[in-house]
């Protein structure tokens, strides 16, 4: 480490340098990889979470009953304070519906605004769960392919129209920031997308469970906040799950400002019983929201870093893979183009000769399939270690072919 980077580091109130085990705690990300392979594939980050968090959880245990929980105000309080502070944009209680996490809420505004034979639009590629949970509800994909140009991603406005022109598209799942490109779609860009939705009367479902993680120099704009008729013409999906590292914990929103679109999704959620929070859920949010801000700040300083490591190394050491600039998440996408190799065979041999689990491209429709995604929310030295083997894999790979 350098004198520069430890002094930092050392000014810092939280260790996100601490290295967990985290082999055989039924982690979805660790327990199902082979021991000699690194995981850096699943969303959900390696470090702990904030101490605040730990304690409120121990506190609640200590407690020793554990009944059926109900939803305190302060849940909506954390969440309405939390817009405020961090987006300046108010949003009211009555807005707001707890959920058990954002693809049960996806699913279920699906089903309340969408018949057999209708179409969701996503914008591909894209986190691949959207695609399942519109298939899992009996309806078409459509998508509105992103473009990759000059190692940015756009959209094909052109392309967006033609699609939501389609009177079976209901609903467009808008990715904000987009899960795995990295965008942080500007606000000229929401615009644009949100008027034509609006012409052709599709309902934006916009997801935005990665808000709060963005990079230097980019900024989020909450889709509704843009102005009323979009306000109106949307449901939001957010939770801090991926902000806190708390995704086992269960516990998100959907805000609605649409007096008639709430109803309808409340209807699902209760059908489908999908309010109903575990306690420690509530208790991890609440605490989340209302105190640990200063973590994510010390987070977001630490992400930073990860993230211009794994650039330097990539440009010093692995030159034919190309980072498309990461303005939000800890999901890094690298076209692999230039290896002349599809993405799922290079998935696969990476675990095999580099010891190293990515997710392929082709996983988030069939234009990822130049890129791989790799997950840099861990402790440096393992995301040090992970680049290593990334390169070992490479290398070997080369020697094979
Ligand atoms: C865009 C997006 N939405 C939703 C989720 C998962 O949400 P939850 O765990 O609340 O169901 C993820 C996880 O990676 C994601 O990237």
């Amino acid at each position: 480490m350098d004198i520069e980077l430890a002094q930092e580091n050392k000014a810092m109130k939280y260790d996100f340098d601490k290295i967990i085990d985290r082999k055989n705690t039924n982690s979805s990300k660790w327990d199902t990889t082979k021991d000699e392979v690194l995981p850096m594939w699943v969303a959900d980050m390696d470090f702990e979470v904030a101490p605040k968090i730990i304690k409120t959880i121990i506190n609640k245990a200590k407690h020793g009953v554990f009944g059926y929980p109900i939803v305190p105000e302060k849940f909506y309080d954390a969440e309405i304070n939390w817009w405020k502070k961090r987006y300046n944009y108010h949003i009211k209680k009555e807005w707001i519906s707890q959920v058990i996490g954002v693809v049960p809420s996806l699913s279920a505004i699906i089903q309340a605004f969408c018949q057999k034979g209708d179409k969701v639009l996503v914008q591909h590629p894209v986190y691949h769960v959207f695609d399942a949970v519109i298939q899992k509800n009996e309806l078409e994909v459509a998508t509105n392919d992103l473009i990759y140009e000059n190692g940015r991603y756009r959209i094909d406005f052109e392309d967006f129209e033609n699609k939501v022109k389609d009177e079976k598209v209901k609903l467009f799942i808008l990715c904000n920031p987009h899960n795995p490109v990295g965008r942080v779609w500007d606000k000229d860009e929401l615009r644009q997308m949100g008027e034509l939705c609006i012409k052709h009367n599709v309902i934006v479902l916009s997801d935005e469970i990665h808000r709060d993680l963005v990079y230097k120099n980019y900024k989020y704009t909450p889709f509704c906040s843009i102005n009323e008729e979009f306000l109106q013409n949307s449901i939001t999906c957010t939770a801090p799950s991926k902000t806190f590292n708390i995704a086992g914990l269960k516990a998100s929103s959907i805000i609605v400002a649409n007096e008639n679109y709430k109803q309808k999704i409340d209807k699902v959620l209760n059908q489908n019983i999908l309010s109903s929070i575990n306690i420690f859920g509530i208790e991890a949010f609440i605490t989340a929201y209302e105190s640990c801000e200063d973590w994510l700040d010390e987070l977001l300083i630490y992400l930073e870093k990860n993230k211009d490591y794994l650039i330097s190394f990539i440009d010093k050491n692995l030159p034919k893979l190309k980072v498309v600039e990461p303005e939000a998440t800890y999901l890094l996408w690298l076209d692999i183009s230039k290896l002349n190799i599809n993405s799922k065979l290079l998935a696969k041999k990476l675990e095999e000769l580099g010891k190293l689990r990515i997710i392929p491209g082709l996983v988030y429709g069939e234009n990822g399939d130049n890129f791989i995604r790799i997950n840099i929310a861990c402790p440096l030295e393992v995301l040090k270690d992970g680049l290593k083997r990334l390169e070992n894999g490479i290398k070997l790979l080369k020697y094979q072919t």
